[in-house]
């Protein structure tokens, strides 16, 4: 797997896979990979015929106060986990190239709706921080699908309107979240957790779980519901940021009549903000 971090160069490469006739997927990351990133490669690998990957931590989609500067930069590893993968191009480019004027003076796609709310709500300026990246590098490589990850589910909503609003001629597919065993999806700020904080981690998930048994047995008092997901998380340390419940494919508040829905949740373990969600089909 090559690695390259100017435009033009992949430019090149790119147009010389597609000259070969293959077909291109594109998988972005932030880097410090781990098997739910892997699992976007495998399965460009399984629908593509050459996989580019990009690794850049995109200091638009950080607030003032979150982690941009502490974020793990694991370049050596993350390029053997993608050759093993069987990625055939990483593009790492550099804040400069991205933003050369800044990122005060650089233009700003903002998807409305779906952005605002969420992890919008809890993030202002996150997501147009996310879909400008995104649509600069599905820009730069020009690939005939991209892969994102459910585990952030409103990133993937937010990326879907966007290709579709800009009619952007590119395949968007969603692939399942990747858990640890004991069922924290994996994320790379899991390694931010102290070994108390980690083993408490997968309270989040079990919480989630049990909202959605009693709403699967026909319990709709979702106030009540979600103080209780509230006072269980408090008990296994968190401090709840937002839980809600969304129509699972336009991502708008769930009505009585929802009937394929999304819980999804943020909250806190001491300064590390763990998210999760679940999919709630009646
Ligand atoms: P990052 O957090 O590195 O995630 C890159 C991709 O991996 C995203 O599509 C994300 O949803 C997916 N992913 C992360 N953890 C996952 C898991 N446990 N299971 C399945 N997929 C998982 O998301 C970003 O980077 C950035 O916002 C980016 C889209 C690259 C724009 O900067």
């Amino acid at each position: 797997m090559n690695t390259i971090n100017c435009v033009a160069q992949l430019r090149t490469a790119v147009a010389q896979a597609r000259a070969a006739g293959q077909r291109i997927a594109f998988v972005p990351t932030m880097g410090n990979l781990h098997a739910g990133h892997i699992a976007l490669i495998t399965q460009a690998v399984a629908r593509a015929d050459f996989v580019v990957a990009s690794i850049f931590v995109n200091p638009l989609q950080f607030g003032p106060n979150e982690d941009l500067d502490s974020y793990p930069r694991t370049l050596a590893a993350d390029q053997n986990k993608l050759t093993d993968a069987g990625c055939n191009l990483l593009f790492t480019p550099v804040v400069e190239d991205i933003y050369p004027d800044g990122m005060a003076e650089h233009t700003i796609v903002s998807v409305p709706g779906v952005s605002s709310g969420l992890c919008g709500g809890s993030r202002p300026g996150h997501f147009d921080g996310v879909s400008t990246i995104v649509c600069k590098l599905l820009n730069m490589v020009q690939p005939d699908l991209a892969l994102f990850g459910e585990k952030d589910y409103q990133q993937l909503a937010v990326i879907r309107k966007m290709v579709s609003d800009l009619s952007m001629p590119i395949e968007i597919c969603g692939v399942p979240i990747v858990r640890d065993t004991d069922g924290l999806a994996l994320s790379s700020r899991n390694g931010y957790l102290s070994a108390q904080q980690r083993a408490n981690a997968p309270a989040l998930q079990q919480c989630m779980h049990s909202v959605k048994a009693h709403i699967i047995k026909g319990n709709r008092d979702y106030a009540a519901l979600f103080a209780q997901f509230d006072t269980d998380l408090q008990d296994a340390g968190f401090r709840l940021d937002y839980v809600e419940l969304r129509d699972a494919l336009n991502l708008e508040v769930a009505h009585a009549d929802s009937r394929h829905m999304v819980l999804l949740a943020a909250a806190y373990l001491g300064t590390t903000r763990l998210i999760d969600n679940l999919i709630i089909d009646l």
